[in-house]
């Protein structure tokens, strides 16, 4: 299971933990170098972290069984498509993709008081917090810009997945995408 922009291994950590598979081999591919040793550090063998870019993965045509991503898609921006399609190449013919994004929720109740979140208070904490190494306004830009779930599962459609649908957590907050090959 490929998990594209591991990070520092969170998801693969959390996977492993449940995965009652004694054969499940996870793979974590991100651009960061502190954040793969990080996750180095954090998961055992037989993981497998490498430096690579979601849009040109160095794996083989229909070499994983899923591919899994959370918090990702919205950094990709100029390579997002590119991204969608390696994503698509590696997995094996009725491999699944399982893809978490943080999006607006619907609800009118709950829109105001999150963009408010967004661009008021998470800078204060941010500041706080970070210091100068806040990246000021990017989590909130690239939050509010991400196409609507509806829009982002015609993409994936569109990039040549199937059975592509979606369901919505934390109220709205988070969506995961799931779809196959
Ligand atoms: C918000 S973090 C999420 C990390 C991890 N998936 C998690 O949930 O903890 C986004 C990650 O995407 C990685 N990333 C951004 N663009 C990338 C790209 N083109 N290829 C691979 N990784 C990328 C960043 O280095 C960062 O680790």
């Amino acid at each position: 299971m490929l998990d594209a922009g591991c990070g520092t291994g969170d998801l693969i950590f959390e996977c492993g933990k449940r995965d009652r598979t004694p054969a499940a081999r996870y793979l974590g591919a991100d651009l960061s170098l502190p954040m793969l040793r990080e996750a180095q550090g954090k998961v055992h063998p037989p993981s497998l972290f490498m430096q690579a870019d979601c849009a040109t993965l160095p794996l083989a045509t229909g070499s994983v069984s899923a591919v899994m991503s959370a918090f990702v898609l919205r950094n990709l921006r100029l390579v997002l498509d590119k991204s969608l399609q390696e994503m698509l190449r590696v997995l094996k013919p009725g491999g699944e993709a399982f893809l978490l994004e943080m999006t607006v929720p619907r609800s009118p109740w709950l829109k105001i008081p999150h963009r408010l979140y967004l661009e008021a208070v998470l800078p204060l904490i941010g500041r706080a917090v970070f210091g100068a190494r806040w990246s000021r306004g990017y989590l909130a830009e690239t939050i509010l810009k991400f196409w609507p779930p509806e829009e982002f599962t015609r993409m994936l459609l569109k990039a040549g997945f199937r059975e592509a649908g979606y369901s919505t957590m934390t109220g709205g907050l988070a969506v995961l995408y799931h779809c196959k090959k």
